[in-house]
């Protein structure tokens, strides 16, 4: 059986991000059960303020395309999702608005949301560890999206001083919900295959 292809996506690009530490945490506990992962940034897919006429006049931008391709090629995606102002953040709403407007030839609307798994976590510097980014997260992707987003989620809290030097999750519990929760990322990738 081959492994199943997840792609990890923190919704943060800042220098020092939790996020980005906690989607690297996941990039390397999935390799540890065999999934075949692959981390992207968003500073990679530089991408203007979603405006419906700006698409209208060019459709959209090239790296929402490729965003788009990069998502399709996965069976599951992980995004570690930072909360703003008790939601997600303007980058990662507007990655996933513009993705969600991309159709190719024979393209479902929301294609890239279709067809594969995904599984959210947060971390934050307060006492909530990021929930309400998920609660947001989860609604936009399900509800707006048609994604299959699974039930098992982390919000990591205090994540000033919740990673030790070796960029693990200190707090025993919380380390096993998110293994716990990535298992299940890669058990529902290889069902839907
Ligand atoms: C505009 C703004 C709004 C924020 N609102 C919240 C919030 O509602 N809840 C929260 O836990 N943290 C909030 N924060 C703090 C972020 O969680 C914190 O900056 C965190 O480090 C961002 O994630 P990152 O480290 O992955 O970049 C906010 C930060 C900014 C800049």
């Amino acid at each position: 059986m081959s492994a199943p292809k997840i792609l990890v996506l923190p919704g943060s690009t800042r220098s020092g991000s939790h996020n980005v530490r906690l989607a690297a945490l996941a990039a390397k506990e999935l390799t540890l059960i065999d999934a075949d992962v692959t981390r992207i940034s968003l500073a990679d897919y530089p991408l203007p303020l979603f405006e419906a006429d700006l698409e209208t006049r060019g459709g959209p931008p090239e790296n929402a395309v490729k965003l788009k391709q990069m998502i399709m090629a996965h069976q599951g995606v992980f995004i570690a999702s930072p909360e703003y102002s008790a939601s997600v953040t303007p980058l990662l709403k507007n990655a996933i608005d513009w993705v969600s407007r991309v159709r190719e030839r024979g393209d479902a609307s929301y294609a890239a949301f279709k067809g594969r798994v995904f599984a959210i976590s947060a971390a934050s510097p307060n006492a909530t560890g990021g929930l309400r980014s998920l609660m947001a997260l989860r609604q936009i992707l399900e509800l707006g999206c048609g994604a299959l987003v699974i039930p098992e989620q982390v919000a990591v809290q205090q994540a000033e001083t919740a990673f030790d030097d070796m960029d693990n999750i200190i707090d025993i519990r919380t380390a096993n919900l998110f293994r716990a929760q990535l298992a299940r990322l890669v058990e529902m990738a290889r069902v839907i295959g």
